[in-house]
């Protein structure tokens, strides 16, 4: 067999495999005349992941293939082969593999049948179910390529709890375990596991969980521990544990801050990722530019771009003045300064026609040229415009009034006020959102770390643009996204709030 790596895995033998194979190569000597007995109790049943397949050659290699795998072993023994079928369709306890390998070819043939599960272990497709007469508790099923099996084994006595970690949900008809922590899911497949895994929510040992649910052995209870523990999901409840981790990087993360960053960068999941265009033939993209709903607008101001490349102050004077300024001046924001900084902030310069559909330019940089970012301005003081919320439309370069400042409108300027140290309140408050589909419908597992990336880009833009003018700009680091989203008259899941900046003209001091 070949002794290639793959996906980074380094074909590293692991001994306890192999050895393993030389021990059960004696035991099966004594037994390889007789089918195993099947066991009426607890067994540990090999497979392998549904997402890779088998392909046979016609020069008799046969290749592993799946999502970052493909692993050619050299000619196999035909009762291996037979073995990693079997591992294939419905899998088998080592032992009835060993059998099938033996009634094939004879027991000289059982130690291939181990450096071939020891490729497979360092290919990480090797999924673990545990038995119950006949019948399958749970399968952890290995999700990433830094998967290691450790053969970790609870001590019966001591007792554990789930990490604060894990979560369930329902997937493909199943119940599955998942955590941030974890290389691994875990799927429970009856009401035993699922509740075996819900009286882990306070510390218990393998005895006391046996008596809290009826008909559970102390030894399924074990196995079924040891499969937690593989998968990072259980911790040892030693006094002053945190149901997590005790690490102190790991305690200082919150459950949803370390599922996001898991699930969004590649690592810890096998999940597609990137620019996949899922929805490409079912759902239609949202066009480029936000259709306007609202039939009364108001043209704004046009800088002269061409003067100010030339004329404006230096870059480096801008990057090194720029601050966060909390406190406006005495003068409020004319309706000239708004429309000068919306068009050197966030116009639309130009369409672009693109294989599926048209992308856009604008005056900060988006991946993917998506631009899913909408700008709204909630108007306290500006010169020549009456307060309210509008709605800023990057093409025609224009104002959309939504409504005035009513109660809603009025409690999100409120809290842009608290959470500027209330220094004072804003003129002019800008609320980005997001409209979630258009980068959703191309992007897969980063859409909305993409859509954070860009309110980030928008709002560096922002205050650069702000400095050059002379104006007074903070960005804010949360809002209320419920609240906007009826404020604006919005769906939440459609579009709605992703970041808040203030803008104001500069106070000036003696
Ligand atoms: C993403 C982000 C969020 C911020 N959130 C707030 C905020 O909620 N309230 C606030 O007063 N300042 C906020 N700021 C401004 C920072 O406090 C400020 O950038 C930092 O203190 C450095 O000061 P400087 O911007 O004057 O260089 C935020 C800045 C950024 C980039």
């Amino acid at each position: 067999m070949a002794d290639q790596t793959t996906n980074g895995v380094t074909a590293q033998p692991d001994w306890n495999f192999l050895l393993d194979g030389f021990l059960l190569t004696l035991q099966v000597s004594f037994f390889t005349l007789n089918q195993p007995q099947i066991s009426m109790s607890l067994s540990h049943v090999l497979s392998l992941r549904q997402d890779v397949k088998l392909v046979e050659r016609p020069s008799s290699e046969v290749a592993l293939q799946g999502p970052q795998i493909d692993f050619v072993f050299n000619p196999l023994p035909t009762g291996v082969l037979a073995a990693l079928r079997k591992l294939l369709a419905d899998g088998a306890t080592e032992q009835e593999l060993s059998y099938l390998v033996t009634q094939e070819e004879g027991i000289s043939v059982v130690p291939y049948l181990y450096l071939c599960l020891y490729h497979l272990n360092a290919l990480n497709v090797i999924c673990r179910t545990i038995r119950y007469n006949h019948f399958p508790l749970a399968t952890l099923i290995p999700i990433s390529s830094q998967h290691h099996y450790q053969g970790y084994e609870v001590i019966p006595d001591t007792p554990y709890v789930l990490s604060r970690f894990v979560y369930c949900r329902q997937e493909n008809n199943q119940i599955v375990l998942e955590s941030p922590l974890a290389h691994e899911k875990v799927v429970l497949h009856n009401w035993q596991a699922s509740a075996l895994w819900a009286e882990l929510k306070v510390p218990r040992n393998c005895y006391e969980l046996s008596q809290v649910i009826s008909g559970v052995s102390v030894e399924l209870v074990e196995a079924f521990l040891n499969l937690l523990l593989n998968a990072q999901m259980l911790v040892e409840a030693i006094p002053g544990y945190e149901s997590g981790n005790n690490h102190p990087a790991v305690v200082q993360w919150e459950f949803h801050d370390l599922l996001f960053h898991s699930r969004s960068r590649l690592g810890r999941h096998a999940n597609p990722y990137g620019g996949t265009y899922r929805f490409l033939g079912k759902i239609e993209p949202l066009p480029v530019v936000k259709p306007e709903s609202v039939m009364v607008t108001i043209p704004l101001f046009e800088p002269d771009i061409q003067h100010l490349q030339k004329n404006d102050l230096p870059f480096t004077y801008v990057l090194e003045q720029r601050r966060s300024i909390r406190q406006h001046g005495e003068r409020p924001l004319t309706q000239q300064q708004l429309g000068e900084f919306l068009f050197r902030t966030a116009r639309v310069k130009l369409l672009v026609q693109s294989e599926h559909g048209h992308l856009s330019n604008r005056p900060y940089p988006s991946g993917g040229a998506i631009y899913e970012l909408e700008l709204y301005t909630v108007i306290n003081q500006c010169a020549d415009l009456s307060a309210g919320l509008y709605h800023y439309c990057p093409q025609k370069h224009e104002l959309a009034q939504i409504c005035d400042l009513n109660p809603s409108v009025q409690t999100l300027l409120e809290a842009a006020w608290h959470t500027t140290e209330r220094k004072c309140r804003p003129q002019v408050l800008i609320i980005i959102t997001a409209r979630f589909p258009k980068v959703s419908w191309k992007y897969q597992s980063m859409a909305y770390a993409l859509i954070l990336k860009h309110v980030g880009v928008l709002y560096q833009t922002m205050y650069l643009v702000a400095t050059a003018m002379g104006l007074a700009p903070c960005a804010l680091g949360g809002g209320d996204s419920d609240l906007f989203a009826q404020a604006a008259g919005l769906d939440y899941y459609k579009e709605t709030s992703v970041g808040e900046f203030i803008l104001g003209s500069y106070l000036e001091t003696d």
